[in-house]
Formats: C-alpha cells, structure tokens, sequence
C-alpha cells in the first residue's frame, strides 16, 4: 500500500467514520473501520518499558486490569548505567517478541524524559538527567523494537518531569533550556529511529497544554524534526479535541464506542467553523497508513523461550549495576560466612509502581539465588516493608546474625511506598528503619557491605562512611536476585555507570528548590543547571 491507497481509503470514509478514528474503541484498541469495501484494522498497543503489560481483557485503564504473565527486564534507570546501546537494544527486540506472542503491535515506550530532579516519583522509568545519554539509550530500546516489525511510543513529550498536578501542571521553561535540555533525546529519536508514534504528555508548556499544542506537535516535531508518525495522547490528555485536530495530535487514547469521549466537542468545532473537515483528514490519513503499517499482528506461531528471555533480563540487571565503593571487601569468596540482613534480599524490589507495573513470569530474589547455588547463610529480616520506622526486636535479631561473620551483606533502598508513577518524592532520604540497621551492625561488625535497591538517588551521606562497599542494583527487574549473587560472587564483574548524580544531600542541588512549586506552575528556573551541569558549575 502507498500514499496514494491511503487516500483513496480515506476518500470512502464518511465523516462520523472519520470522527470515530480519531479516538481509540476501547483502552487499548484504535478504531477499527470494516464495512463493503472499507477494512481499516485495529491497532493494539500496550505498555511499557521495563516488559509487556497486555492485558487479559480490554476496557478499565492502567493497573486495574490482570495482565498477561511478561519478563521483567530491569527499568531504564538501571540500563541506563550500562551506557551499553547492544545490551538495551537486545532488551527491546526481546519485549518486541513478546509483544508479538500476545498480538501487540505497538508497546508503550521508552520514556526518555530528562530526570531534572530526583524527587520525581518516575525517575526509574527515565534513562537520564542527561540529554544525550537519554537519547542514545532511548534510541537503542526503539531500535531494538521496531527492528522486530512492532512499534514504539516515544513518551512523554514534553517538559513532563513531575508527577504532582501532572495531568495540569503548567512547565515554564525558557527556549535555551528546553532546546539543550528537554528536546534532544526526542529530537534524536525521532531523526535516527523515526518511531511510529510519539505520546504527548499531560502537561502544559508554556500555557499550552501539549495535547493542543501546535508548536511542539508540528512546528516542531513534524515541520522541523521531520516526523511522519502519529501523535497518540497519554491516556486521558486531551484538553480540546478540536484545537488537539488542528495542533497534530492524531489519536485520543483511551477510547470508547462510537465517538468517543470527545468526539462531540468536534462536531461543535465543526459547525462553529473553527474546525473544517480538511484539519480532519489530515489527521485520519496518518491513522489510516498508521492502522495498516502496525496492524495487530499475528499470534499464531510467534513464541519464546522464557528461560532465554530470563537470562537477557539477568545479563541487563548486571550490566547496569554500579559498585559505588568498594574497600576491598568484594568479591566475597564461598568459603567466607555470611549474615545476609534485610527484608529486600528476600523480597526483591524488581520494578516501579504504575503504568510500568507487568506481572513476572518468575522472580529470583538474591536468597533464592543463594539457594540455587547452595550458599550457606544466616538472614535476618532487619526491617520490615511497610513504613519507615523501625522494630527494635528485628534490629536485634539482624545485630544477632551480623556478630562474627566474615561478611554481613545488608540490603537496603527504597521501598514502593517512597516512589511512583503518580506522586513525587517529598525527600531523598532513606528510610531511617534503614540507617538505623545500617549503624547497628556496624558497630558488631566491620565488614558491612550494602545492596542498594532504589529507582532514583537516595542521600548515601548519613551512613556510608563505615560500610566496606556499595553496590547498586537500582531495579534489577525479575533476574535482579541471580545477578547480585553473580556480582557480589564475582562471576560478572560490575561495570555499570552512574547515568544521573547521587547529592550528597538533597539541598545542595539548585533543581531542589523550584521543583515544588505552585500551585498550578513550575519555573524552570535552574534553566541547563541539571544535574551534573549544576554541580559541575557550582562545584558541588
Ligand atoms: C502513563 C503512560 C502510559 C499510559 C497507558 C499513563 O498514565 O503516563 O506512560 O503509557 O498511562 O497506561
């Protein structure tokens, strides 16, 4: 099929058809047209990044839905410290394999937003605070992908760097920085791997809420950038459909019978004549080429080995793992004795909260993985998962274990109530049950060294003098526990990179100070000042 088919399709549709694509059928489904000589096919797609969440049964939005069993692949956050573009891209052909077992055509992802701070409760889902970084990377997972025939959604375009208000938030950001800062990785996505859709966010930039935003849709990403894809809202970020038409934004996301639930405001738009059919059928071409190019695929015959697909996961958790600190105390060797201390080496923190959110074929936390190699331990809960204060009987339980072992290996982070998609973190500390632990068993034994599991820096200033080394695993997806042991064993040797800086303590970052502001808009005021160009400058 070509241009010229497309037209021709388009020239049969009657206008309420039209009206009717412009809006999803259901929460993940495009709007099918089948009548005479009409066959217009449906678009499935599905989130997200870190594996597939396709969901048993269309209709309800986000996680209310079962999904489908998928691999938990580490998130961006902890690929993004491989800085290893083959690793990403062989995570992303892998979730596109999935995709194509479950009759997905197009997976909602990556999110290549830059981490401006890290009190954002989404980080884990982002690559970098750095553009260029988030680009490559970013890049890499789309590549990996659509190589596959299954397409993409480069999200969350644009200035979408918080969750509080996000569905209202107005972004203030100046040229300069939104040019040097905020639009490279998309710009260098869409130019190198030309995704089949870009998802605009839900905020607003500059005044303009971006599901209506001509600038960015078309002036920029098309007109400028060259982008022949579709513009897909994130679920539930149209503001005025009509004005959305005439801006760029192809496709309202979710959708419903008929027309939708906005569709009325386009008849209006219509009749007012601030709308003409004309701004339409723009729009319902790149959807009809958009339907045919990304069809729901076949599911018939595409399988995969899920033993393989574990392996690719475990090989990404220990490619973006970062030894942080290291005096010598790794690697442990199996003959020494171990006291293996917190409640996160049993109940591995392997993803974040939210859209991301899949449901794991399997999971091997790091006590399993001792197991499987027959390690002998003595483990200690140390804390427990809900809230941050701390038991005084589990502390002396974990002091108990840690007295006279060679190693005491302490595992401790952020659990899923301090980060989200959906909320902001109000502080970068740890837990205090955590520091508390930490400063316990230091004073029984020496050899502390600490697994961090975390989706965004935490402040490490508190209680890092004394341990003998660091390791971070950030969110090591369902492999996470395999790939500890193979780290701290040193079977695989840690390479990973930081991709974002770790404050020593959260006011020492300008980007603190205008991240909480309101109540309907936030300054950019720290301008490029981001991350490391902040504290770089500042000498930090
Ligand atoms: C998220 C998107 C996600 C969509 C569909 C939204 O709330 O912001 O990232 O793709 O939901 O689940």
């Amino acid at each position: 099929m070509n241009d010229k088919d497309y037209q021709a399709i388009l020239a049969k549709l009657t206008l309420d058809e039209k009206v009717c694509m412009c809006s999803g059928s259901t929460t993940w489904l495009t709007q099918p047209i089948k009548r005479d000589d009409v066959d217009i096919p449906a678009v499935r797609m599905s989130d997200g990044p870190v594996g597939l969440r396709r969901e048993k049964m269309s209709g309800g939005v986000n996680i209310m839905q079962i999904p489908e069993p998928a691999t938990c692949f580490p998130g961006a956050v902890t690929t993004a410290s491989s800085w290893d573009e083959d690793l990403i891209e062989e995570v992303g052909h892998a979730i596109a394999v999935e995709a194509q077992s479950l009759g997905v055509s197009t997976v909602l992802g990556p999110g290549v937003n830059i981490k401006r701070s890290p009190l954002c409760g989404r980080n884990f889902e982002y690559f970098s605070e750095d553009p260029f970084l988030a680009g490559r990377m970013g890049a890499a997972w789309v590549h990996g992908v659509q190589k596959t025939n299954v397409g993409t959604s480069l999200k969350h375009y644009l200035a979408n760097n918080q969750e509080y208000i996000r569905m209202c938030i107005d972004s203030i950001v100046d040229e300069r920085t939104l040019r040097e800062i905020y639009m490279p990785a998309f710009e260098h996505i869409v130019k190198t791997e030309h995704p089949t859709t870009v998802m605009c966010s839900y905020n607003r930039l500059n005044g303009t809420y971006l599901s209506d935003n001509k600038r960015f849709l078309t002036d920029v990403l098309r007109d400028e950038w060259g982008y022949k894809g579709i513009v897909v809202s994130d679920w539930g970020a149209v503001n005025n459909r009509a004005e959305g038409i005439k801006a760029g934004m192809d496709l309202e996301m979710p959708g419903g019978k008929g027309i939708g639930f906005n569709g009325n405001n386009i008849y209006n738009a219509l009749e007012n004549g601030t709308l003409t059919e004309e701004d339409i059928d723009k729009v319902v071409l790149r959807l009809i080429k958009f339907a045919y190019e990304n069809k729901v695929r076949e599911v018939d015959g595409v399988t995969y080995d899920v033993e393989e697909h574990n392996q690719i996961a475990r090989r990404a958790a220990e490619g973006g793992a970062v030894l942080l600190k290291n005096d010598g105390a790794l690697p442990l060797k199996a003959n020494q004795s171990i006291a293996v201390i917190g409640k996160l080496a049993k109940k591995l923190r392997y993803q974040g909260g939210g859209s991301s959110h899949i449901l794991p074929h399997k999971v091997t936390s790091f006590l399993d993985a001792l197991d499987n190699a027959g390690q002998k331990y003595e483990y200690a809960d140390g804390y427990t998962l809900k809230g941050e204060g701390y038991k005084k009987s589990l502390i002396k339980k974990a002091v108990k274990a840690a007295k006279g072992k060679d190693a005491v290996l302490l595992f401790i982070g952020l659990t899923d109530a301090f980060e989200s998609e959906g909320y902001d973190r109000s502080h970068i500390k740890m837990p205090t049950s955590h520091v508390t632990l930490v400063n316990e068993l230091l004073k029984v034994n020496k050899n502390v060294i600490v697994v961090l599991s975390c989706g965004s820096p935490v402040e490490i200033g508190e209680w890092d003098k004394g341990v003998k080394a660091i390791l971070n695993v950030y969110l090591g997806g369902q492999a996470g526990g395999e790939a500890t042991y193979n780290l701290l064993y040193g079977k695989v040797n840690p390479s990973g990179k930081l991709a974002e800086t770790f404050p020593v303590c959260e006011n020492d970052y300008l980007g603190s100070k205008y991240f909480r502001m309101g109540p309907r808009t936030v300054e950019y005021r720290e301008s490029v000042y981001v991350g490391y160009r902040y504290y770089d400058s500042a000498k930090k």
